[in-house]
């Protein structure tokens, strides 16, 4: 049997969720905590972002054990407890497997640095650098001690890339997976998977960072099909999701068409650069609708049409809160929040919650750059000024950009620290806590809604199940889809703009039945009148 399709992730950032010890960083104690709050959401599995030993350069992504649990968060115990207490509510957990690279820390980096050339092979190393770009900034090659080589990293200079091509290095990974399993663990998260596969030669190529040269390597795809097979693959309900950088469509059917045996399904991240200026991520523009529906419409047909599954997201750990890039906030925060949710969970493919957008949290409005910890924002900082930009035009782009916008505290409740901690945590808490938090939420407009999506899902084949076709493909507002099964249709349109929008209905679809709206009473005329941020599902 597969993975299933009914459904609902809920991505935990463990750093920033609730700390029990008192020490300003969030604990896996505090997340067994929270449990029956995630039990009254509704959600099924809980997809932690790491929490093992790590430098922390890199939050965690820096990884220097893969098989024990950082004492910062709590203890083994402790996590043997949250996967068990975790299945009295029904909720299983997906850990982050970040198999691309590890921690200049990590014991084989170690000692490899020190000669041992057994532990060198698990690693990239070159004479001469090629002329790649670290996603962190700078070349993407550091010298490798003073061996005279260089050692491959594609993100921070302390995440040494690992070197799959050794079979060595692919047994020491797959029994990383299998450790987690024997925990109990059966769903995985696969961080940045689609750059494990390097090719023999590694050569220059001044293209788009040199990303080309990297991303999407053919061999990925026979690495996938032995890791699945030599873990997770054994479990009959697995549900994996491999986190795919600047991938293709043809490339995230096959990493996630079952018949493949790879993975369950894919993260792509086209829809979240349509606010950047000419494809950079370091600047402000106002989010692109026509791309976004473009890419929505290509990417969930294309996906329907050769049997891929896709992993549908608004936010996460490494972006800014969707509500401040794709909403008018100011005026529209619960309509565009309810109506951001029904657009993708309504959709084909896997809904994922991000902590804190089920009770519309906002970018944390953080007024100084001392407020900031990431090292990819820090770094962007550096990079901003040094090309001339002025330091307030600097800052404004990082406020607007920086991953640290999502990474800031769970908001509970009023209190101070909005009732994360009882001492000053680590990322400050956003400026909203006052007015935005779970006690306030729970009895507002968007915590029930997102209840409500996730109840559909289990009710209704249609949309755990069924096909995805584009409508209203030339709209300005609305973003549409058709969803089919077996002779049902069901229709969802979703006004992406603070204006009302006008959308001639099929007469079929005016005998149709409301199955989901975030405004009362709506008429389902021919000429049919769409809110401000409206969604609105209907169903024949
Ligand atoms: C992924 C993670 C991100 C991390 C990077 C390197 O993109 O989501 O947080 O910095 O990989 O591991």
């Amino acid at each position: 049997m597969s993975f299933d399709k009914k459904s609902v992730v809920y991505q935990i950032y463990p750093k920033s969720y609730k700390d029990t010890t008192g020490n300003g960083v969030g604990d896996l104690q505090g997340i067994k905590e929270k449990l029956p709050y995630l039990a009254e959401l509704g959600i099924d599995i809980i997809w932690l972002n790491p929490f093992y030993p790590s430098p922390q350069r890199d939050n965690g992504y820096d990884i220097s054990n893969y098989t024990a649990v950082n004492p910062l968060f709590g203890t083994m115990t402790d996590f043997e407890e949250l996967v068990s207490t975790a299945k009295l509510y029904g909720i299983e957990l997906m850990l982050d497997m970040v198999l691309n690279h590890c921690s200049t820390e990590h014991e084989w980096f170690q000692k490899a640095l020190a000669g041992n050339s057994y532990y060198q092979d698990f690693f990239i190393l070159r004479d001469k650098p090629t002329d790649w770009l670290s996603k962190f900034g700078g070349n993407a090659w550091a010298p490798f001690g003073h061996t005279g080589k260089y050692y491959l990293h594609l993100f921070d200079v302390t995440q040494a890339d690992l070197n799959w091509r050794n079979p060595n290095v692919r047994e020491e990974l797959f029994k990383v997976v299998n450790f987690w399993r024997d925990k109990g663990v059966k769903h995985f998260r696969f961080d940045v998977v689609n750059l494990i596969g390097k090719d023999e030669t590694l050569v220059d190529c001044p293209i788009n960072d040199g990303k080309p040269a990297y991303t999407d390597r053919p061999i990925t795809h026979e690495y996938l099909r032995e890791l699945n097979e030599a873990s997770f693959g054994q479990d009959s309900n697995s549900m994996t999701v491999g986190e795919m950088s600047s991938t293709t469509i043809d490339n995230c059917v096959k990493y996630s068409n079952p018949n493949r045996r790879e993975l369950s399904m894919v993260f792509n991240f086209h829809h979240l650069k349509v606010d950047y200026d000419k494809g950079q991520k370091w600047t402000l523009k106002a989010f692109d609708f026509d791309s976004l529906k473009t890419l929505f419409h290509t990417w969930g047909e294309a996906m329907s049409e050769g049997g891929g599954w896709s992993a549908l997201f608004w936010n996460n750990h490494d972006q800014p809160r969707a509500l401040n890039r794709f909403v008018d906030v100011k005026n529209f925060r619960n309509e565009g929040a309810t109506m951001l949710a029904a657009s993708i969970h309504l959709s084909r493919g896997t809904p994922y919650v991000y902590m804190g957008e089920e009770i519309g949290m906002l970018d944390p409005d953080f007024t100084s750059m001392s407020d900031y910890v990431d090292i990819e924002s820090l770094n962007a900082y550096k990079g901003l000024v040094d090309s001339g930009k002025s330091e307030q035009e600097a800052f404004a782009i990082i406020k607007a950009k920086s991953r640290d916008n999502s990474r800031t505290p769970m908001q509970w409740d009023d209190s101070a620290y909005a009732g994360f901690s009882n001492a000053k945590p680590w990322l400050a808490v956003g400026k909203t806590y006052k007015e935005i938090n779970v006690t306030a939420e729970k009895s507002g407009k968007i915590f029930p809604f997102y209840q409500k999506l996730i109840a559909l899902r289990k009710n209704y084949p249609i949309i755990s199940e069924g096909d995805y076709k584009a409508a209203y493909q030339d709209s300005k507002q609305v973003y549409a889809f058709e969803r089919q099964l077996a002779g049902q249709k069901l229709l969802v349109l979703n006004n992406f703009s603070a204006d009302k929008a006008e959308i001639a209905l099929p007469e079929v679809y005016t005998k149709g039945q409301v199955l989901l709206s975030n405004y009362e009473n709506t008429n389902l005329d021919e000429k049919l009148l769409l809110n401000p941020y409206q969604t609105l599902a209907i169903l024949i």
